[in-house]
């Protein structure tokens, strides 16, 4: 079995993405055949700055390497290195129709919002398609909001094979329950663009800071309180043990805990948690040419696969004469 997942390099990864994706996605390396990707062309449809873009992806590079992708098991690359997915995008566009890609939630908010969209943010849905069918991906792992992306490669994949043949392997996504939305320091979703975001790599002390404003009701010292409805408990119970999670819903549930304390729990587990993967990222962060021959390896493996699939797809639609299809 194929996983392959990608993260935009358009902000530093947050708590919301490690537990989401990240996490999850590390723990297929023993039982699938990894392809881990820097999703640099979607970013591009929102990131216009060089320097942010070469910066974010190296952080993205690092994060993946910090919490433990083993490079020689695990492809690690950025998306823009295999520009054939480009090419199978055309061809999935083919055989989409207006209508889904106006259905997308993710072009429906920006729609709503008012924002000025311009035709990448449309097409999105199509690339990554292309991305996951171009290396035969059988499972997705994301967060439960990607879900419907994957649905749309789906999709495309059954309505591509149903003109063209069995080109295409047909994904699923996998997304963990416990996990499918993690809460922001508000409470609504944790997402970059609403500002409610814990980045993973702060130092101890930004760190505490940043959990310290976590919104809480305004009950006091001496009341008791429900844990099941608190922004602290629920990040606490994902980085607790099992003990753990227990004592402190009792301490909830009796008088005597404020939330500052409650807080203050939950920076100790979570630092104790990042604390050595965090020294890990610091160090590769340090060496982006090691970093950077990491990604180099990586497209070059990854491109040999998405070329292979690409040939066949471009083959059943009777495209191409040229022999370029082999190994780059
Ligand atoms: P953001 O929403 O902050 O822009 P991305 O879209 O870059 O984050 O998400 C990268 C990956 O992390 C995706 O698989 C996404 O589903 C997952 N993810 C992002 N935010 C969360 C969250 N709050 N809970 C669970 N998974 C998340
Ligand atoms: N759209 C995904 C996100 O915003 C990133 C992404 C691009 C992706 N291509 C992908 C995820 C292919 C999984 C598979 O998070």
């Amino acid at each position: 079995m194929r996983a392959l997942t990608g993260i935009k390099p358009t902000a530093t990864p947050h708590i919301g993405n490690l537990l989401g994706m990240i996490e999850p996605a590390l723990r297929l390396q023993d039982t699938h055949d990894a392809y881990y990707f820097i999703a640099d062309y979607h970013a591009l449809t929102t990131l216009h700055d060089r320097e942010k873009m070469r910066q974010y992806s190296r952080e993205v590079a690092a994060t993946w390497l910090a919490l433990g992708l083993d490079p020689a098991r695990t492809v690690l690359f950025a998306q823009s290195d295999v520009p054939e997915v480009a090419e199978l995008a055309w061809l999935l566009a083919c055989v989409t129709g207006v209508g889904a890609l106006e259905r997308a939630h993710a072009y429906k908010a920006a729609q709503e919002a008012g924002k000025d969209i311009n035709v990448g943010t449309f097409f999105y849905p199509v690339l990554m398609a292309a991305d996951i069918l171009a290396y035969d991906s059988d499972h997705v792992p994301v967060g439960k909001d990607q879900k419907q992306h994957v649905e749309m490669a789906r999709d495309m994949a059954l309505a591509f094979n149903h003109r063209f043949g069995e080109v295409f392997v047909v994904p699923e996504p996998l997304i963990r329950d416990e996990v499918a939305t993690i809460p922001g320091l508000d409470g609504r979703k944790m997402s970059k663009s609403y500002g409610n975001a814990v980045e993973v790599w702060l130092p101890s002390k930004q760190l505490r800071k940043k959990l310290m404003g976590i919104v809480t009701d305004s009950k006091g010292v001496d009341d008791v309180k429900d844990p099941d409805t608190c922004n602290v408990f629920s990040l606490y119970k994902l980085f607790a043990t099992p003990d753990q999670v227990a004592a402190l819903a009792a301490r909830y549930r009796a008088p005597g805990l404020g939330y500052g304390h409650a807080k203050q729990e939950l920076f100790e587990v979570v630092d104790a948690q990042l604390a050595p993967a965090r020294e890990r990222y610091e160090a590769l962060l340090a060496e982006p040419d090691r970093l950077d021959a990491v990604l180099a390896d990586g497209a070059h493996r990854a491109r040999r696969l998405a070329l292979s699939v690409l040939g066949r797809a471009r083959d059943a639609c009777g495209l191409g004469r040229a022999p370029r299809w082999g190994a780059p």
